[in-house]
């Protein structure tokens, strides 16, 4: 489908960018990065993940999931994935003061580093969840119902200014691993797992998809 192979490559881009702004806020905190790229890192994340991306999974492929494949928007991974993107908007809130003053103290640099690992983890996490679990099991849902594509625009000039802005800064900040950040596939490897969400197989299949899944595995 190729809505979900857009994301998922959209992920690709988000991902360095992540790991380029951990390589830009590390030269912050030892005093080796020029102020001036902390606006676009903001730019990039505000208006290409957050305006584009992150919208276009909530304004298209949530809604197609619950009106045309009876998955709960109240409950388990679209409400766990909503969450995220609001909490992610929050700490980018926090992060955002830090980006785009030129002056920072050794306190504020260490700050701006430590909510950029935060704000970096979960949405490395975010994107683990979404590739392993949610799409794979939304090609599944929407194969079933016949369904072979969800009409979604592109990026408009802003977020494609925002996405070029984006590979200029992986390009001038090579990116870096965030330190210490455990990732996996699969629900168990989510936070919410077990906390406020059973796993993608016991919040959205009926009896018939279980039967069908025992049919296939007996
Ligand atoms: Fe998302
Ligand atoms: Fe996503």
């Amino acid at each position: 489908m190729q809505l979900l192979d857009s994301l998922r490559g959209e992920h690709v881009l988000i991902e360095r960018a992540v790991g380029a702004l951990h390589t830009y806020a590390s030269r912050r905190a030892s005093g080796l990065a020029s102020a001036e790229d902390g606006a676009a890192f903001l730019r990039f994340f505000r208006l290409y993940a957050g305006r584009f991306h992150h919208a276009r999974e909530e304004q298209v492929l949530f809604p197609a999931l619950v009106e045309r494949t009876e998955a709960p928007a109240d409950r388990g991974p679209l409400l766990v994935l909503l969450q995220a993107h609001h909490a992610m908007g929050r700490m980018l809130d926090e992060l955002e003061p830090l980006l785009q003053r030129a002056d920072l103290s050794a306190g504020e640099a260490e700050r701006l580093l430590a909510l950029a690992r935060r704000y970096g983890g979960a949405l490395l996490h975010h994107i683990d969840a979404e590739n392993s679990v949610l799409f794979t099991e939304s090609e599944t849902r929407f194969r079933r119902a016949g369904i072979a594509d969800l009409p979604a625009r592109g990026p408009d000039a802003e977020e494609s200014a925002a996405r070029d802005e984006g590979e200029r800064l992986c390009a001038v900040h090579p990116p870096s691993e965030i330190p210490d950040l455990l990732r996996g596939d699969g629900c168990t490897a989510c936070d919410a797992y077990g906390a406020g969400c059973d796993g993608v197989e016991r919040e959205w299949w009926s009896e018939h998809e279980w039967e069908d899944f025992f049919e296939r595995n007996s």
